[in-house]
């Protein structure tokens, strides 16, 4: 989806010859003397139309007005939520009309959290689906106009980082999406080449040798049970200056789970290539970073690999040694994001980072726990912790925060090596949590739980792209204010799903 967004009076919005234009109406509006003002006016006094949130009229093939369907929306106040309710009631219409174009024009000057808003709301609803589809169903919405009355570096600003943020999540949700054999190691390498590329970014793939070479024991023994080959995905931005320490995202990137010979049951195991939504995610931050630019520095990690069950697969009861040399004993082959995690923690401590966030589909017990409302976080650092709630909240990306307690490791005892993969079924999205804090105490670290909230299941099943908007905001309210601002490409960038 391609978004810009331009000075737009309504008389201006009168010559515009696209075939989906949506008038949002804000209650107070002073109508000027164009063809659209005197269709509000009269409407209103008709009472054929409210400012109310949410509340339409359509209207076809008007004298004066060049597009072909025009549909004036109440946004009532116009704050973020109201331009949402907005946006959300006109998108079926726009989607049944199969329009490729939309404009969307503020008939006054919105708040520039409201043009984040519109952008979101539009760019939500009208992602589909299609790179597995023999035949992609009607035509897709693939440019988005938006219309303010005056153009202040606010609302530019706003729209900069709206744009990339929403590119960001279309990333993570594309490749969340893809089917296991659409979306192996070796293509999530690819893709994040082909986003890493620009200047400022770097992006290595390590492959077996290498990360047998680095001790990745742990890794390995997961990877170990299938015929597609792991890769160990080390991406780089550098926004800032060297001396700036990186936050470093690492992304649960497990193609597809069948739990190993701890296997799975059949019913909806499908959901498992969903497995990768933390790595998908990392990939959608780098997409955003690549379009905005800003002065910080990330690192984004991503141990990727299939668990498989096979005669060569990890055993329940296998001992195998991690990258930091902690002996794990593997009860329950299921258990497999913690394995893949840990090497890439200990991996992490060699860029000294400002602060590690490990973000994966870990546990069903999170499900259990917080549904998809909010992931679950758990932190070491209450600062940390602090900010990545705030970012949830700005972001419209929640998240709660889980205890740590040293109590709830008692499960995790082994008879035969250091720690057990596994603590017993209650609480489990803790004892997940407490088997990773083990390997990573050289860092402030925080760990996100997205088992619930990747993906949605049932008739609308799809990835979210959550926690992408999170991480963004969190990443953002990092940004060093001394660095040059660059300036963003956002709204010239076309989408491009690496
Ligand atoms: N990927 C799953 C977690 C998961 C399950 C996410 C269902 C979303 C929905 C993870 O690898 C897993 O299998 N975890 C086990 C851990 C258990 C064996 C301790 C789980 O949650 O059952
Ligand atoms: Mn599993
Ligand atoms: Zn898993």
């Amino acid at each position: 989806m391609n978004f810009e967004m331009t000075p737009l009076s309504l008389a201006g919005a009168c010559q515009d010859k696209s075939d989906a234009l949506i008038v949002l109406v804000p209650e107070g509006f002073l109508p000027g003397k164009d063809a659209i003002s005197l269709l509000i006016s009269h409407a209103l006094e008709a009472k054929d139309f409210e400012l109310k949130a949410g509340k339409m009229l359509s209207a076809y093939r008007l004298p004066g007005i060049q597009a072909s369907r025009i549909w004036l929306v109440g946004c009532a106040q116009g704050t973020p939520a109201q331009v949402k309710t907005a946006i959300s009631a006109v998108m079926p219409a726009i989607k049944s009309a199969q329009s490729k174009k939309m404009v969307v024009v503020f008939a006054a000057a919105p708040q520039a959290q409201a043009v984040q808003a519109a952008l979101f709301t539009v760019a939500e609803a009208s992602y589909v689906y299609t790179t597995t589809l023999s035949k992609p169903a009607g035509r897709k919405l693939t440019h988005l106009k938006l219309g303010v009355p005056a153009l202040s570096e606010a609302t530019q600003q706003s729209f900069d980082q709206a744009a990339a943020l929403a590119m960001g999540i279309e990333v993570a949700k594309e490749w969340a999406n893809r089917p296991a054999n659409h979306a192996t190691p070796t293509m999530l390498g690819d893709a994040a080449k082909m986003i890493a590329k620009g200047a400022k970014f770097t992006c290595e793939v390590l492959g077996l040798k290498e990360v047998a070479k680095l001790g990745m024991g742990s890794f390995m023994s997961v990877a170990k049970g299938s015929r597609e080959p792991l890769r160990f995905i080390v991406m780089q931005y550098h926004g800032a200056a060297k001396t700036q320490a990186p936050v470093v995202l690492v992304g649960k990137g497990i193609t597809f789970d069948t739990g190993g010979i701890s296997i799975k049951p059949a019913a909806e195991m499908d959901e498992m290539k969903f497995d990768m939504s933390g790595a998908a995610s990392v990939l959608g931050v780098f997409k955003s970073l690549s379009l905005l630019k800003p002065a910080i520095n990330v690192v984004g990690l991503i141990p990727a690999c299939e668990n498989m069950p096979d005669g060569l697969a990890v055993k329940p009861g296998d001992v195998v040694t991690s990258m930091s040399g902690q002996t794990i004993e593997i009860l329950n082959t299921d258990a497999e994001g913690r394995l893949v995690l840990c090497d890439a923690l200990t991996y992490a401590e060699r860029f000294k980072p400002k602060a590690v966030i490990d973000i994966a589909t870990l546990t069903g017990a999170c499900v259990v726990a917080l549904g998809s409302v909010r992931s679950g976080l758990f932190a070491t650092d209450d600062g940390l912790a602090q900010a990545l709630l705030q970012a949830g909240e700005k972001a419209m990306d929640l998240c709660w925060r889980m205890p740590l307690d040293e109590d709830y490791a008692e499960g995790l005892k082994s008879n035969f090596a250091d720690v057990a993969n596994v603590g017993g079924r209650a609480g489990g999205a803790v004892t997940a949590a407490k088997f990773l804090q083990r390997f990573a105490k050289a860092f402030s670290w925080a760990h996100l739980d997205i088992a619930g909230t990747a993906w949605k299941g049932g008739a609308a099943k799809g990835a979210t792209g959550r926690p992408v908007g999170l991480l963004m905001h969190y990443l953002l309210s990092h940004e060093t204010t001394n660095a040059p601002k660059t300036k963003t490409s956002a709204r010239r960038t076309q989408t491009g799903i690496a």
